[in-house]
């Protein structure tokens, strides 16, 4: 599937590629050239069609990480004297309140435990109290410690109020099950580097097009306008300014192989697989999970790290990337934790690695107290 010298990625991304997909990245493709042009097209329909789209909704892309597109779709689609309500259990969820806040969009944040998923009822209860607030920025899964938002509830909330629901789908899209029909929403914003299992570069803006259409002019900034680049690549074909060529040659290889695995339902079956021998590998070191089976995202998880004295996640990581695994901190502000992606082009072989690196990195630094003892204090 990938193999090379590179290490492999546990990351929320960039995650470990193919080598379909790294080879996509060997020609050099000119921004006029229709051949580029019909890729970048065929990558919004496909897009679209992941979420049963069809006509009503439309897929802008945009340069740059992930955040450059919610912010992107917060900027251009919520009217600037609306209200945004984001539902806030972990760290991409704080983003959104600072984009709300740099963007002077009124914003009610509502904090949730970092361990409890946003259900449409908490939803229900704050839009009640509130009807002011024009609407919604909910994370699907809140990478930061891996929970599983309840995306539906919130939506059928965000329906009965009346309120526009925008979705940061960035580490869930193509993986988890997202219909627009059953789950409705203005706006999902996903990227490139995540479970399509693309290069980092550029995100993917699905939006309802009576409602962009209606946008004209509401963004804040130019680079930023999505109504603008949709504009600009309806009438042309071509990006607004320099296209990530190489990342949109990768993307499109991506998805094809996304739709030979056998789509969204193939790959949430790999991505639990891997989920699932990582946990029995990690409990059988000792390890606890942060989050209840019931709400964690087969996505990334969130270990609790050693209580032994010897253990440093410096070392730790160090010692796990010579074995040849990318392991990522914890983003948890109470508890020291670190986190172990499930997502990319790897499978549950390679999640049986990875516990045998740690297992091996444990032994060589010394740790004999991985489970329940004194809880060590994030740093
Ligand atoms: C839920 C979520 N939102 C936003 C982002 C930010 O994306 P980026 O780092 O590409 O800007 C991430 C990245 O992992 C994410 O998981």
């Amino acid at each position: 599937m990938i193999r090379g010298n590179d290490p492999i990625l546990l990351t929320p991304g960039p995650l470990t590629t193919s080598l379909r997909t790294k080879q996509a990245m060997l020609n050099d493709w000119g921004s006029w050239d229709a051949a580029f042009n019909s890729i970048t097209a065929s990558i919004r329909r496909d897009v679209v069609e992941i979420v049963n789209g069809g006509d009503d909704y439309t897929c802008v892309p945009l340069q740059g990480s992930g955040t450059f597109s919610v912010e992107a779709a917060i900027g251009t689609l919520v009217p600037r004297d609306g209200k945004v309500l984001v539902p806030k259990n972990g760290a991409y969820c704080a983003r959104i309140v600072r984009i709300c806040e740099y963007l002077n969009r009124a914003v009610v944040d509502l904090t949730v435990p970092e361990d409890q998923p946003t259900t449409g009822a908490i939803v229900e209860a704050a839009l009640a109290a509130d009807p002011s607030i024009t609407h919604v920025a909910q994370v699907h899964c809140e990478t930061g410690a891996g929970m599983l938002n309840d995306l539906a509830g919130v939506a059928q909330a965000c329906r009965k109020h009346g309120k526009g629901l925008i979705v940061d789908a960035m580490s869930s899209f193509a993986a988890l099950p997202i219909d627009v029909r059953t789950t409705p929403f203005e706006a999902l914003v996903a990227a490139s580097g995540k479970c399509l299992e693309g290069v980092p570069g550029m995100g993917v803006v699905i939006v309802k097009k009576s409602l962009l259409e209606s946008r004209a002019g509401n963004a804040h900034s130019l680079a930023m306008d999505l109504h603008d680049q949709y504009v600009y690549m309806e009438k042309t074909t071509q990006w607004r300014y320099t296209p990530p060529t190489h990342v949109v040659a990768a993307l499109r290889v991506a998805i094809d192989q996304f739709k030979e695995e056998g789509g969204q339902p193939a790959r949430l079956a790999r991505y639990s697989a891997n989920c699932a021998a990582l946990i029995d590998g990690m409990a059988k070191l000792g390890f606890r999970t942060f989050l209840a089976p019931a709400v964690q995202a087969p996505i990334i998880v969130t270990f609790h790290a050693p209580t032994d004295t010897a253990y440093s996640f410096k070392t730790f990581y160090e010692m796990t990337r010579d074995r040849g695994y990318i392991l990522y901190p914890g983003k948890l502000t109470q508890v020291e934790t670190f986190r172990v992606g499930c997502i990319g082009a790897i499978d549950a072989n390679e999640m049986r690695n990875v516990v045998s690196a740690v297992e091996q990195t444990l032994k060589a630094m010394g740790i004999k107290q991985v489970g329940p003892g004194v809880q060590r204090k994030a740093a």
